[in-house]
């Protein structure tokens, strides 16, 4: 028999024994694998740190130099995948056409090949940043463009997103590194929604490709990943630094919710907003764009760090609320924030996905060898009879 407790959001059940993020909700603290946030997203690459989530210890540079001509190697998308991608409608959302892409790709594979993760991995990472630019290429309407082995994992991705003609294009060196750094703090969270779903998949043995997509389908929520499109949505909105205030009253009276703002762990600050926000500088420096938007978006976050509503509730900016004025910045366009939040989690997803299936086959009782199937308290009718249709006239 078992004790169960009424747990919806599952604020008090641990599903998990995992060595690869931690996080100090309370302290502002995060780390991967032991090493501070603060000091990869200053030192590293997306795909050391994906090797390091991944496979446990930073690479030596043999390793990532293999590691990185792999998921450079397997970057290509099969032709069937390609078509299938452009049969999409013009203003289909990107993120819809990735989840779909992702499940699709499963059945380039032969059946027999899908169980292990391991010789996934490197297809996965290589090849979910080429649907992820074709399908930002289909939404402008223009040509796939091929991965350049020779490129870096980001610069790769920003080549196949912008290259127009047969020139060398190269995007530019600044942008390159935003966009690690982003990556970075993006690619692992511990248990969020959409790795314990994730984890949920893999529990039911489904392949990697399909387990990914069920993953960046939690993902696209407005509540977890959807945020960053719905920070800026929302300040589209806002428009006027004038309409701040009667916004703010609305919020307070909840009607409605600041978007970028409140974290279930963080109650104090989140340390990849504190590193966001020096790149927000950075990159609006860069990019010397001027929006009214910008303004805005400082003005109000000034204003609700002061306002007792959110400073009692302990609501501070969250990664969202900064990513989303950077993707903003760089020119992407509202609907593509999902899928730059989605690519770099798949490192944790995989990273999560590869310890509970080593867990498993080290057949330690105590780990994840339970397929997830929480329990339900039944609040539906007593016994009833079937009435036929007949009888009911
Ligand atoms: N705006 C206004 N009020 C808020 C907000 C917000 N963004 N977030 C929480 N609250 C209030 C909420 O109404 C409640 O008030 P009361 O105690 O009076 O009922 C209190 O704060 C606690 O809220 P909660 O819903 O119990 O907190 P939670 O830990 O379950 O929610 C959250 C976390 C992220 C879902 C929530 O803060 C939220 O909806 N934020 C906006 C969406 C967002 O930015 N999401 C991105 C999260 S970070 C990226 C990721 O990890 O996916």
């Amino acid at each position: 028999t078992h004790t169960v407790c009424y747990d919806s959001g599952y604020l008090n059940t641990v599903m998990a024994r995992s060595s690869i993020t931690y996080i100090d909700g309370e302290q502002g603290i995060m780390r991967y694998r032991g090493i501070p946030i603060e000091q990869l997203a200053e030192q590293s690459s997306f795909l050391e740190v994906a090797f390091l989530l991944i496979f446990g210890d930073l690479p030596s540079k043999g390793q990532l130099d293999q590691f990185s001509k792999l998921v450079a190697d397997h970057s290509f998308l099969h032709t069937d995948i390609c078509d299938y991608m452009r049969s999409f409608r013009y203003d289909a959302h990107p993120m819809g056409i990735f989840i779909s892409s992702m499940a699709a790709l499963a059945t380039t594979i032969p059946a027999g090949d899908l169980q292990q993760l391991d010789k996934h991995i490197y297809r996965i990472l290589g090849q979910a940043s080429t649907i992820a630019a074709n399908a930002y290429r289909h939404r402008i309407g223009r040509a796939f463009n091929e991965p350049r082995m020779d490129l870096g994992y980001t610069e790769n991705f920003l080549y196949m997103l912008d290259r127009l003609s047969e020139r060398d294009y190269r995007p530019h060196p600044a942008i390159v590194r935003a966009l690690d750094i982003l990556w970075i703090v993006h690619a692992d969270h511990e248990l969020n929604c959409s790795t314990a779903c994730m984890r949920h998949l893999t529990s039911a043995r489904v392949d990697p490709y399909t387990a990914i997509s069920g993953a960046a389908s939690a993902l696209f929520g407005p509540s977890h990943g959807g945020a960053a499109e719905a920070v800026v949505r929302q300040l589209e909105r806002i428009q006027t630094i004038e309409n701040i205030e009667p916004f703010l009253e609305r919020v307070k009276a909840k009607e409605e919710r600041l978007f970028g703002f409140g974290h279930r762990v963080y109650k104090s600050f989140d340390p990849r907003a504190r590193i966001l926000k020096e790149q927000v500088e950075k990159i609006l420096e860069l990019v010397k764009v001027e929006e009214p938007l910008f303004l805005v978006a400082k003005e109000l976050e000034q204003r609700a760090l002061q306002d007792e509503y959110f400073r009692a509730r302990r609501l501070y900016p969250n990664v969202d609320f900064y990513s989303g004025v950077i993707y903003r910045a760089l020119g992407f366009p509202t609907d593509f924030y999902p899928l730059l939040f989605a690519i770099p989690r798949i490192a944790g997803w995989l990273a999560h996905s590869r310890e509970a299936q080593l867990a498993e086959a080290q057949l330690d009782v105590r780990e994840h060898t339970h397929v997830v199937r929480p329990a339900q308290v039944y609040t539906g009718s007593a016994p009833r009879p079937f009435v036929s249709l007949e009888a009911g006239d």
